[in-house]
């Protein structure tokens, strides 16, 4: 889906013998510190198909001690101090999240040329491809694609209560994921920053602009509430199963919500009280959109169950 930027080819093909181990260096003893029992070394994986390829680097998936994981090599290896710091605390704040809705980082291998970023896997892929895969609208009912909206906002509002709270930036379909139960969770959240392209490369044909928020589009700086845009998005592709924005190319989408302020269509046939919850969250003023923790209260009542009908007069029990 994603155009691979330059250097990818350079990165899997050119292995170094030696390896540079990032943690050595006195100038990150402190940083070491905070990566306790979190270096995965490169020869205890092995590596199987490749599952996926994005802005960062490849993910491939992997056995590590008999375990399924995914691996994600990053394509940037010779990043200089500053942003190899920035790495390195990325990494220790992934260390720290621990929901049920957030993927569960297991380590990283931090030696060169083979700095990677090790997660649990999940079988059943990204929420994109599930969506946009033919039959989903027999397999998944409405109301289980509301709960997998639920799932994203538990995860995502996990994320913004946290001090100080984590802005994803990049959350889209193709960064949710999705387990053996149909549970959903959030990944790639603090990756942005370390994308190997810039920003405005992303913007190009290459990039996702999609799920971006206007104010993200116009290169404005980002807050918790355009994440909550981007869920807008997402809770769209859920009910109507389109593809976001599927006749333009990326630039014309820039064009289009960035600077038109235009926003996709919604169905006439969805129900008010989900148009609401996705036009709430593509208000212009980013202040105006309602947070995450809103969005589960909105959400909840639409995910339960329908109650029992009443049989001569007598109220059954919920199951
Ligand atoms: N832990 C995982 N388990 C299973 N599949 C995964 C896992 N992580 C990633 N994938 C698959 O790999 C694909 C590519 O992921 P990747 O994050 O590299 O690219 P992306 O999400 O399309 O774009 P971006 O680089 O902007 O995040 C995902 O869409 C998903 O299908
Ligand atoms: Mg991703």
């Amino acid at each position: 889906m994603l155009e691979l930027p330059q250097g990818t080819n350079k990165m899997k093909e050119g292995r170094h013998d030696e390896t540079d181990n990032l943690l050595s260096t006195k100038a990150n003893l402190e940083l070491s510190l905070s990566m306790d029992g979190l270096e995965i070394p490169w020869s205890d994986l092995v590596l199987k198909e490749r599952i996926g390829a994005g802005s960062f680097g490849t993910v491939h998936h992997a056995d590590w001690h008999g375990s399924d994981v995914a691996v994600k090599i990053l394509i940037e290896q010779d990043f200089h101090e500053e942003r190899l710091k920035e790495f390195l605390r990325e990494v220790a704040i992934m260390k720290r999240l621990r929901h049920p809705n957030v993927v569960l980082f297991m380590g990283a291998v931090l030696s060169r040329p083979n700095l990677s970023i090790v997660t649990e896997y999940l079988p059943r892929g990204s929420l994109y491809r599930l969506i946009h895969r033919p039959g989903t609208r027999e397999i998944l009912d409405e109301r289980r694609r509301l709960r997998m909206a639920l799932d994203v906002a538990k995860g995502m509002n996990h994320l913004h209560r946290l001090n100080p709270p984590i802005v994803h930036r990049d959350l889209k379909s193709p960064n949710l994921l999705v387990d053996k139960t149909w549970t959903v969770k959030v990944c790639d959240f603090g990756l942005s920053r370390l994308k190997a392209n810039t920003f405005l490369s992303s913007k190009s044909a290459a990039g996702t602009p999609e799920w971006m928020a206007p104010e993200v589009l116009r290169d404005e700086p980002s807050n918790e509430k355009s994440d909550v845009y981007s869920f807008g998005v997402i809770l769209w592709e859920l009910i109507t199963l389109q593809q976001p924005w599927s006749g333009l190319n990326a630039a014309q989408v820039v064009g289009a919500v960035g600077f038109q302020n235009r926003r996709l269509q919604i169905p006439k046939d969805v129900k008010p009280d989900i148009a609401a919850i996705i036009e709430a969250c593509w208000a212009n003023d980013s202040r105006k959109r309602p947070s995450f923790a809103s969005i589960m209260e909105l959400l909840k009542p639409l995910v339960k169950p329908p109650t029992p009908q009443p049989i001569r007069g007598v109220t059954l029990p919920p199951a």
